[in-house]
C-alpha cells in the first residue's frame, strides 16, 4: 500500500485517477471544487480529502510537512484554455507558480518521493503542422495556458536534473470520459455532444454546434487509458526526467465521431454549423512510441470508450 498526494483530484482526470487509487493506496486529495467535485470521488476510508486550493502556500506546506509520499501527481490546473487568455495573471498562479512553488516544497520535505509527475498538455505543440507529434517535435505554444504548461514541464524536469527530485511529465491529448464536465463554451468537444444528447431528452430543438466542416480530427483518448498511463509513467525506472505524449496514436474526424456515438445510441445528433473557430487546428494526433516502449498500449478504441461512456450515463440516471 503506497501513499499518494493528487492535486485536481475531484476533478475530471483526477477523480478517475483517485478512484482507481483508493481500491489499494491511500490517497490525499486536494482540490478547490472549481471544477472538480467531491461526489466525483467514490467513498473509501483510504481516501483523505481536503478542500483547498493549491495556491494556498501555507496548506500546501503543512500537507507536505507532515506526511511522506511515495507519489504525487499534479493535475489541479484552470484548465480552461479560453480562461486564461482572459485572465492571463489569476491562470499563471495556478498554472505555473503553484507548480514551481509545489516543487519546492517536495525538495523539501519528500525525501523518500519515488515520483512527481506533472501533468501538461498537447496545447504546448501549438499550431505547428508536422504529425504525429513527437515529444521532441516543435514545440509554439500560443497562449498564456500553453505557455505556462511548458514553463512548468521545464521546471519540473530542472528539479531532476539539478536537485534530483523524482520527476517526469505526461502531454495528455483530447481526454475523454465519465464526469467529464461540459459546463463551459470551450469544454472538450466530446462533453459537449453527451451533454447535447442528455438535453434533447427535454428540449427537442437542442443542436449540437459544429465549428467547421467536421473533418477536423484529433487523438481521442479515454480517460482509463490515460490512468493506465500515468500508472506506467509514475512506476517505470526509465521515466524519470523523461516527458511522455499520451494518446492513443490515431486522429479520429469529428464526423466519424458522430457516426460512432449515433450507431451506439441508434439517435441522430442535430448540428447546427458555425464558422470554424479561430485558430483551431485541423489535425492532431500523438506519436505513442516513447510510450508504448515502456509497456503502454491504448486499451480502447473510439467505440469501446465512448460504449463505455455512454454506459456510465445510463447507470448514473442521466439515460441518454
Ligand atoms: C484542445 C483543448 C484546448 C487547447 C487545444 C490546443 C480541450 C477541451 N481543449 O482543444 O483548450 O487550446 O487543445 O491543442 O482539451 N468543437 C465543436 N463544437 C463544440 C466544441 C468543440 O465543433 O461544442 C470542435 C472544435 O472547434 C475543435 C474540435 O471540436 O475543432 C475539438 O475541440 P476541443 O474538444 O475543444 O479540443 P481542441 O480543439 O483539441
Amino acid at each position: 500500500m503506497a501513499n499518494y498526494l493528487v492535486t485536481g483530484g475531484a476533478g475530471f482526470i483526477g477523480s478517475n485517477l483517485v478512484n482507481d487509487l483508493i481500491k489499494e493506496h491511500k490517497v490525499v486529495v486536494i482540490d478547490n471544487c472549481s471544477m472538480g467535485k467531491v461526489e466525483n470521488l467514490d467513498h473509501s476510508s483510504n481516501l483523505k480529502f481536503i478542500k483547498g486550493d493549491v495556491t494556498d502556500y501555507t496548506l500546501m506546506e503543512r500537507i507536505l510537512k507532515n506526511k511522506n509520499f511515495d507519489y504525487i501527481f499534479h493535475l489541479a490546473a484552470i484548465a480552461s484554455v479560453a480562461d486564461s487568455v482572459e485572465r492571463p495573471v489569476e491562470t499563471h498562479q495556478v498554472n505555473f507558480d503553484s507548480v514551481f512553488q509545489l516543487l519546492e516544497r517536495v525538495r523539501k520535505y519528500q525525501p523518500f518521493l519515488k515520483r512527481f509527475v506533472f501533468s501538461s498538455s498537447a496545447a504546448v505543440y501549438g499550431d505547428e503542422s508536422t504529425l504525429p507529434k513527437q515529444e521532441e517535435s516543435v514545440i509554439r505554444p500560443l497562449t498564456t495556458y500553453a505557455i505556462d504548461k511548458f514553463s512548468a514541464e521545464k521546471f519540473v524536469l530542472m528539479y531532476n536534473n539539478l536537485y534530483g527530485v523524482p520527476t517526469c511529465v505526461a502531454r495528455f491529448f483530447n481526454v475523454y470520459g465519465p464526469r467529464q464536465n461540459p459546463s463551459s463554451s470551450y469544454s472538450g468537444v466530446i462533453s459537449k455532444c453527451m451533454d447535447c444528447f442528455e438535453k434533447m431528452k427535454d428540449n427537442s430543438n437542442v443542436k449540437f454546434t459544429l465549428f467547421g466542416d467536421g473533418k477536423q480530427s484529433r487523438d481521442f483518448v479515454f480517460v482509463k487509458d490515460v490512468i493506465y498511463a500515468l500508472q506506467i509513467i509514475s512506476e517505470h525506472p526509465n521515466s524519470l526526467g523523461e516527458v511522455y505524449n499520451v494518446g492513443v496514436g490515431k486522429a479520429t474526424t469529428l464526423l466519424e465521431l458522430f457516426s460512432i456515438i449515433e450507431g451506439i445510441l441508434g439517435k441522430n445528433l442535430p448540428v447546427s454549423y458555425e464558422k470554424a473557430r479561430f485558430g483551431d487546428i485541423k489535425e492532431s494526433f500523438a506519436d505513442i512510441a516513447k510510450l508504448s516502449a515502456l509497456g503502454y498500449k491504448p486499451k480502447y478504441t473510439m467505440r469501446k470508450g465512448m460504449e463505455e461512456y455512454i454506459l456510465y450515463f445510463n447507470q448514473n440516471s442521466k439515460k441518454i
